[in-house]
């Protein structure tokens, strides 16, 4: 049969290609690939087709050619007579209509991953330009009767009772319902052709790991009917949600996509939801009339799991989705919402005051993210913390304002959080305005009002007592109040539909064992609808979700009688921050990520950024034993109350810390030397080296690095050797780096450590041959920024016995491994049985107090003490020496190295589970919490995959988790998180990894 149509091809079209079967229906659809290199699509229509489907298609794609020439719609390749299809018998001679059309490029949006909300977007747009196009698109066959045009889909109602599910049944007809009570608004709106079937396999999707995902086709005019536009992104929409991990703003994306090209109204928009229910109504009623005429194929049920999954199980209020929508368009969120604003805006100043007295100039006291470090701990605020929220605005019982669209760590239930990760979306942005006062004062109606709700929300931390108010602006308008944390008693004196005269009082402030244990205030909340937040309205919201709820409940300020700029946060704006960095600072000064992310705090091994996003902090080495502990704050905060000096003055801290150091040492290192940081620390080790070699000569690995001043970027390759770099001096000597994944000698070879260690010989060869002088030889234990590389046991004990026997010092910069990061081992020198004459420590040491530490012996510190004074400022300060030991003495209390070990084992086993799947991942490799992730293209070649390490990277730090890239190619991914890493995060990191790897072969071409 594909002979037979090849050959047709052929003969009527002049192409020649090779036919491979796609899916289809009813139709014989080929892939033809040219021989000439040029794609097309054969089209063999069922038997029985009528040719006006075809005709229509034809056509329409003419005009969608004609009016939006740069709609990735294919060409339709006509016959020689000009007609944009034949009529021929099939081999079986019976007739068959056939067509042809340029191939597009790109996977189904079926297949394809991440569904971002862009992509989405981008989708909204090319649908609008379609019906823009196909506006005075007309053709009889769009007129025909067919099942799938949704103003017609009533016919399910009396097919319902092929559900035999009660609850499923019940479910349909509500949808049923809801759409009969829109079929005359529906009927009146303008019709045109629509597309009518965007669906996740008519929709093709160009991935590229550096570039924007893009709609690189819509396909198949088939069902295409006549239509009001808004069944067409209902439609769309269908699919766009199901399973979608944030289904309302996916269809909010989508609308707004289309909104952008394509304007619609806010009555259309109000449409939207119903209709796209109703087409899934339609799927699954459908989908069980097939079912019954083929029992036996479990596709049907199968397909319909999607559907059934979004209509039972997302809580999705229609009311709030109409508002989503609403916004997302840059409607008002209803019809009323502008003239409550106005009539707000007009009466400001001649509300009731509500606290009883004038609040113009009442201070206002922030508890945002930047200004506030409450809570300590930013996931679990404690009830004496809820207790004491905002004490330090305190002033005799003076009333003070919080603010109004303000983030805030406080909110720190489940209840906020939007997923199953700690590091989940969290609700966190303030939508309403505190009013802090002692308990007992008296609330006042602002104006005439309506009891809406008043109850005792008792739960920790919820409201206590809440009364809503409803009010009534002359023009007829209902706009909503709200008012939190009251004495319960209210709920006694109050009764609901009970009338309020303006600056009537009517609760009062309760104490923190009656608000739900919050300092005394009032939250005040106003809402210009209720329709879909019924009596439980957020307080607090997602900041990715703003566009909604700043409408929904905008600034109450008005209602205060008091401008909205007093009570409105202002945020600390990353882009301001960005700019004046780009004015200071210099160029070569590098930000991570291609959108740069701000932290404003930290807790253990998370970061929150300005709006308080959490995030995984898998990348940062520096906070070892986690960020903001509270036993560093202490202790730092103690010295700093009683003096803080250098090593010229006796100190019993700076011997307790070099007691300390030394506890974890081998014996033979005795003498600690207190600097800055790791590169004033390899700086003086190199100075040490040579003191006691007499040399001026270093060997040292490829790809190192030592840090930044003169001395330590000599002996770094990783930035001398950079484009732009220094270059190498001629003192300085590289060894290929022992990589045995990548590098010469690999892991199939039981020599490769002597092997490596034997390149030595040619460093020690060259200095010979350049008449230099050994002074010793520095590297990383485990190379860090050269690719997270573990070298084969036992290389580093045999490059130090050919170093001393060369006469040189052996320097093991620790910066990266040491202090118990590897699990198994505390540092990595006793994972490569060798015996260091120094050893360097810095960045976690001070646990982001800048700590260096160099360590070596007796005899080379004498070499070193040679009559001119050593002196570091601030090395060894008291501050620096009671921190660094608090540091040391945490990873022993809290039993961090063993957590190293079992959060690392359980790591590297989840992610050598992730090689198996993914081709991508050439290699898996480290010990404890110091691992690497090595992306190739292939196996064998070993080719690194460096854009696609680059994605992840970005990718992740989206699903807010960080990590980085590293290695001469930038292909491995580096996990490095603080020590404090608990189970969930692990499973998280693996979660997300496994979605990026997915996501990339996607963009494959297939
Ligand atoms: C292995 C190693 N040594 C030394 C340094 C330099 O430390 P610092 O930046 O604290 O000067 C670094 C910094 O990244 C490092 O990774």
């Amino acid at each position: 049969m594909r002979a037979y149509w090849q050959d047709v091809l052929k003969s009527i079209y002049g192409i020649s290609a090779e036919l491979t079967r796609l899916n289809g229906e009813y139709d014989l659809n080929f892939f033809a690939k040219g021989d000439d290199g040029k794609n097309h699509i054969l089209k063999v229509m069922h038997v029985g087709c009528d040719v006006q489907l075809v005709d229509m298609q034809c056509k329409a794609l003419h005009q969608i050619k004609k009016f939006a020439p740069g709609f990735p719609a294919p060409f339709l390749v006509p016959i020689p007579d000009g007609r944009g299809y034949a009529s021929m018998p099939d081999a079986a001679g019976v007739m068959r209509h056939i067509w042809v059309m340029t191939a597009l490029d790109g996977v189904s949006y079926a297949d394809f991953k991440p569904h971002s909300l862009s992509l989405i977007e981008f989708l909204g747009r090319q649908i609008g330009l379609l019906d823009k196009a196909l506006e005075q698109f007309a053709h009889p066959y769009l007129e025909r009767d067919f099942k799938w045009n949704l103003t017609k889909a009533g016919w399910i109602r009396p097919k319902i009772t092929v559900l035999t599910n009660p609850g499923r049944k019940a479910m349909v007809s509500e949808v049923i319902s809801d759409f009969e009570a829109l079929e005359p608004e529906l009927a009146a709106l303008p019709k045109h052709a629509i597309h009518n079937d965007i669906n996740d396999y008519n929709i093709l999707v160009r991935g590229s790991l550096t570039g924007m995902h893009e709609v690189s086709g819509l396909i198949d005019l088939g069902d295409m009917v006549t239509a009001p536009r808004v069944c067409e992104i209902a439609i769309a929409g269908a699919y766009v949600v199901l399973d979608h991990e944030e289904p309302e703003n996916a269809l909010a994306a989508l609308v707004a996509g289309y909104h952008s090209v394509h304007p619609i109204s806010a009555a259309e928009i109000d449409m939207i939801y119903p209709l796209l229910r109703m087409r899934l109504a339609v799927s699954v009623v459908n989908s069980t009339l097939m079912a019954e005429q083929t029992p036996d194929d479990p596709y049907v049920t199968i397909s319909q799991a999607p559907a059934w999954r979004f209509l039972e199980g997302q809580k999705i209020d229609a009311g709030l989705m109409r508002a989503r929508l609403r916004c997302a368009c840059g409607f008002p969120v209803t019809d009323a919402a502008p003239r409550i604003h106005a009539f707000l805006n007009a009466e400001r100043g001649n509300f009731a005051p509500i606290m009883g007295e004038d609040l113009a100039d009442a201070p206002m006291g922030s508890l945002s993210v930047a200004a506030s470090t409450t809570p300590r701990n930013p996931f679990d605020l404690s009830p004496q913390e809820a207790a004491l929220v905002g004490q330090e605005f305190e002033d005799q019982g003076r009333i003070w304002l919080g603010y109004y669209a303000e983030p805030r760590l406080i909110y720190t239930a489940d209840v906020f959080r939007k997923g199953p990760w700690k590091a989940s979306n969290r609700r966190t942005v303030h939508i309403a305005v505190d009013a802090f006062a002692p308990a007992g004062r008296s609330l006042h109606a602002p104006m005439e009002a309506t009891v809406a709700v008043v109850e005792n929300r008792n739960m920790h931390l919820d409201y206590g007592g809440v009364v809503i108010l409803s009010h009534k602006t002359p023009d007829g308008d209902i706009f909503y109040t709200l008012y939190g944390h009251l004495d319960p008693e209210v709920t006694t004196t109050l009764k609901i539909g009970q009338t309020l005269k303006k600056g009537e009082a009517f609760c009062k402030l309760g104490t923190p064992a009656q608000n739900g244990g919050w300092s005394p205030h009032v939250h005040f909340q106003l809402a210009l609808t209720t329709d879909g937040m019924g009596d439980d309205w957020p307080g607090v919201a997602d900041p990715d979700e703003l566009y909604l709820w700043q409408e929904l409940c905008p600034n109450p300020a008005a209602l205060l009688n008091i401008p909205d700029a007093k009570t409105a946060y202002q945020p600390v704006e990353m882009e301001t921050v960005l700019e004046k960095r780009r004015v200071h600072f210099g160029g070569n000064l590098k930000l991570s990520y291609e959108n740069p992310v701000m932290f404003l705090r930290g807790w253990r091994h998370h970061l929150f950024d300005e709006m308080g996003r959490p995030y995984l902090d898998a990348y940062n080495n520096v906070p070892h034993v986690g960020h903001a502990h509270p036993r560093i704050q202490a202790v730092a905060a103690d010295q700093l109350k009683r003096m803080n000096s250098n090593t010229r003055y006796l100190h019993p801290a700076q011997t307790e810390f070099a007691d300390k150091v030394l506890s974890k040492m081998p014996d033979h290192l005795s003498i600690c030397f207190f600097v800055n940081s790791g590169s004033e620390a390899n700086e003086l080790a190199l100075r040490l080296a040579r003191a006691h070699s007499g040399g001026k000569d270093m060997i040292t690995p490829d790809h190192g690095y030592h840090g930044n001043t003169t001395g330590a970027i000599d002996l770094s390759a990783y930035k001398f050797n950079k484009p732009g770099g220094v270059g190498q001096q001629d003192w300085v000597h590289l060894v290929e780096v022992a990589d045995d994944y990548r590098g010469r000698f690999r892991r199939d070879d039981p020599d490769r450590a002597g092997k490596y260690a034997a390149l030595v010989d040619d460093a020690l060869d060259e200095i010979a041959a350049r008449g230099g002088k050994l002074a010793g030889f520095i590297a990383e234990t485990f190379p860090s920024v050269g690719g997270q590389i573990i070298p084969p046991k036992g290389y580093l004990a045999k490059v130090y016995s050919k170093i001393r026997a060369a006469g040189g010092v052996c320097i093991a910069d620790e910066v990266q491994t040491g202090l118990g990061r590897l699990g198994d081992y505390y540092y990595a020198i006793e994972q490569q049985c060798a015996k260091p004459d120094i050893i360097v420590l810095g960045k976690p040491i001070g646990n982001g107090h800048p700590i260096g530490v160099v360590v070596t012996t007796a005899e080379i510190a004498r070499s070193f003490s040679n009559g001119i004074e050593y002196f570091s400022t601030f090395g060894g300060s008291t501050l620096s020496c009671r921190t660094g030991k608090e540091v040391l003495d945490i990873v022993d209390d809290e039993g961090l190295q063993e957590n190293a070990r079992l959060m690392g084992g359980r790591l590297l086993d989840g992610l050598r589970s992730l090689q198996k799947k993914h081709n991508l991942i050439g290699d898996v490799r480290g010990f404890g919490l110091f691992v690497g992730v090595e992306l190739v293209q292939d196996r064998e070649s070993l080719a690194p995959a460096t854009d696609a390490a680059d994605y992840v990277l970005n990718r992740m730090r989206e699903h807010r988790v960080l990590i980085g890239t590293e290695g001469p190619h930038d292909n491995i991914l580096k996990i490095r998180p603080p020590l404090t890493i608990e189970e969930g995060d692990v499973d998280m990191i693996l979660e997300k990894l496994s979605g990026c790897l997915s996501e990339l072969e996607c963009f494959s071409p297939c």
